[in-house]
């Protein structure tokens, strides 16, 4: 008999049926978030998952997955997957990195754009009838050339992100767990500079962190009154990494110039208010969401699973302590 698999989310139809001639595919083709007694009910008798962001694998599942083997999950981010008890019980899991890295940056840029020069704004009051003259007075934005970006996170997406900056001409601060090398520095005219000094100094931050726990509240009510008045913050990476009712409150007294949302605290929810302000562009967790890329994602997700499963190791496994104790 086939091996099988749980798919818990609609994947480019390619992808899907070359899963389902290789295994006994069990898939959620509604493009919703799989329900959890589903996933409880289903993981049963699986030997891979292939996960989404919005799945919830954490012990109470994996205990039930005792035939289980590799968990490929479809997203760079895997803050959704308990590594450790993954881990502890000889479950592969593997990620999609790289592959999104370049929609993602652009996405981000997209936001600073758009914060800056009020494009969100623009559309709804043009198309609301609202734009009766052009006066040299109105509905101004600020410029985006030659200002400082503060980049949190300076992995290969805060990277891509510095990269379309210099084409702006805009002086680069950065903060991450490590220093880049000297040359990167040099490349990216980049400069290392403590929390304080960027968010006190940077016209636009934009983060770029995995989700932890030494992430979650990175910004809070703190870190928000260090900003300058006219600040933007970007948030590309995951909800927690902000304290959305902190970020509300700071918007909604005007304290920084805006923000631009891709990624929520409590997702899909919003915190109450935050729909009310003009000062935020608020985007549905779209940050990889190209065709191009998710289909690239898609099929890293299925070639991980696929050599997890034959036994091989997969090419992006997150957790290679696993391997002495796999389950074969
Ligand atoms: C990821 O890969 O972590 C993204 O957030 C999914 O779009």
């Amino acid at each position: 008999m086939n091996r099988r698999i749980l798919v818990t989310g609609r994947l480019p139809q390619e992808i899907m049926t070359g899963l389902s001639k290789k295994y006994e595919a069990d898939i959620n083709i509604e493009d919703k978030p799989f329900d959890r007694q589903k996933l409880l009910d289903g993981i049963k008798d699986k030997e891979g998952l292939l996960s989404m962001i919005t799945d919830t694998v954490d012990e109470e599942v994996l205990d039930r997955a005792d035939h289980l083997k590799m968990i490929a999950q479809f997203g760079v981010g895997y803050n959704n997957i308990d590594i450790k008890a993954a881990t502890t019980r000889g479950i592969l899991v593997s990620n999609t990195p790289g592959v999104l890295t370049d929609a993602t940056a652009e996405l981000a840029f997209a936001l600073i754009l758009a914060i800056s020069r009020r494009l969100v704004e623009g559309d709804r009051m043009t198309r609301e009838g609202r734009f009766r003259c052009w006066a040299p007075m109105l509905f101004l934005g600020r410029e985006v050339t030659g200002k400082t970006l503060g980049v949190i996170g300076m992995g290969k997406i805060g990277k891509a992100v510095a990269q379309r900056a210099r084409c702006f001409n805009m002086p680069i601060l950065y903060h991450n767990r490590s220093r880049m090398s000297k040359s990167e520095e040099k490349e990216l005219t980049a400069k290392y500079v403590d929390m304080k000094t960027l968010l006190s100094q940077a016209d636009f931050i934009t983060l770029h962190v995995p989700l932890s726990d030494q992430t979650r509240h990175l910004i809070g009510s703190q870190e928000l009154s260090l900003m300058k008045p006219t600040a933007y913050l970007i948030n590309t990476s995951r909800g927690p990494v902000v304290d959305e009712q902190a970020l509300l409150e700071t918007l909604r007294n005007g304290r920084i110039g805006g923000a631009g949302l891709d990624v929520y605290e409590n997702e899909p929810a919003l915190t109450p208010g935050l729909v009310e302000l003009e000062n935020v562009i608020l985007l549905p967790h779209v940050g990889s969401g190209t065709l191009e890329t998710r289909f690239r994602m898609a099929n890293m997700a299925a070639e991980n699973l696929i050599a997890g499963l034959s036994g091989k190791v997969p090419p992006n496994l997150v957790n290679p302590e696993v391997l002495p104790k796999r389950r074969l």
